[in-house]
């Protein structure tokens, strides 16, 4: 597996890929890899004949006082990893190579509709900066299909809605949540939680299940986030919000809404900690 940082080597790759008749899968990712993003890894693989990974800590995507500077970078290992999982191409550039003018004046690329509410929320800006470099990254690998996690459900609803309205030519598929043994869904920043807040963590996703038979079994949804919010407080997580949506509006679900999706976000000592679960009505 070549590693790369320009776009015109990118560009080249994928030329000569698609000269060869080749399909192209694309994940973009902020590395310090884990299960989760080889789950994606797999699933490009089950796509396509070639699959390009990016690595990049896209900063448009962080808030003034989140974590950009103390985000995990850890290429080597993931050089390694992605190496292991026979991964044709690595795109790891600069911020000198994607914002090459800075940030302040770069075109933004802002799905208003899905971005304001649920982590829009608390994170502001955050998915215009995510829907800015995923626009960006498809526009410079121009895959036929991208994987991204179910995890971050809200993130997989904006960049579908751009690739509609923008008439971006790829397809665009969701992969499943990965968990580890106790059910808590692997991200980047569990690796910020001691292991007194690691037993408290899978307490989300427990409380995410216990809400979506509550919701199945008839209770009032008002009554279920309420129930939600007093279990997590008590399991010791700080909730920022708990919402029940319609999964394709992402809008408080109504009784017309079938296909559900049950939202949350919590604080755990350093680590803000995301997580759904989804539910079909009869
Ligand atoms: O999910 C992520 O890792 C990032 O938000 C993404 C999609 C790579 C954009 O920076």
């Amino acid at each position: 597996m070549n590693t790369v940082y320009s776009i015109a080597d990118v560009r080249e790759y994928v030329r000569a890929a698609r000269a060869a008749g080749k399909r192209v899968a694309f994940v973009p990712t902020m590395g310090n890899l884990h299960k989760g993003h080889l789950s994606l890894v797999h699933k490009a693989q089950e796509k396509a004949d070639v699959v390009i990974v990016s690595i990049y800590v896209n900063p448009l995507q962080f808030g003034a006082n989140e974590d950009l500077e103390s985000y995990p970078r850890t290429l080597a290992e993931d050089q390694a990893q992605l190496k292991g999982e026979n991964v044709d191409l690595l795109f790891a550039p600069s911020s000198n190579e994607i914002y090459p003018e800075g940030m302040e004046h770069h075109t933004n690329v802002a799905v208003d509709s899905l971005s304001n509410m649920h982590c829009g929320k608390t994170r502001p800006g955050h998915f215009t900066g995510v829907a800015t470099i995923v626009c960006k990254l498809f526009n410079i690998v121009q895959p036929d299909v991208a994987v991204f996690g179910i995890k971050d459900f809200q993130q997989l609803a904006v960049i579908r809605k751009m690739v509609e309205d923008l008439y971006l030519p790829v397809e665009v598929i969701g992969a499943d949540i990965a968990r580890d043994s106790r059910g808590l869904a692997l991200s980047s920043r569990n690796g910020y939680l001691s292991d007194e807040e690691l037993d408290i963590a899978p307490s989300l996703y427990r409380v995410l299940s216990e809400a979506r038979e509550q919701v199945l079994q008839g209770m009032s949804y008002d009554l279920v986030l309420r129930d939600a919010l007093a279990k997590l407080a008590q399991a010791g997580l700080k909730p920022d919000y708990i919402d029940i949506c319609s999964q394709q509006s992402l809008q408080p679900a109504t009784t017309q809404d079938k296909e559900l999706v049950i939202l949350a976000a919590a604080y755990l000592g350093r680590a803000r900690l995301i997580d759904n679960v989804t539910l079909t009505l009869p």
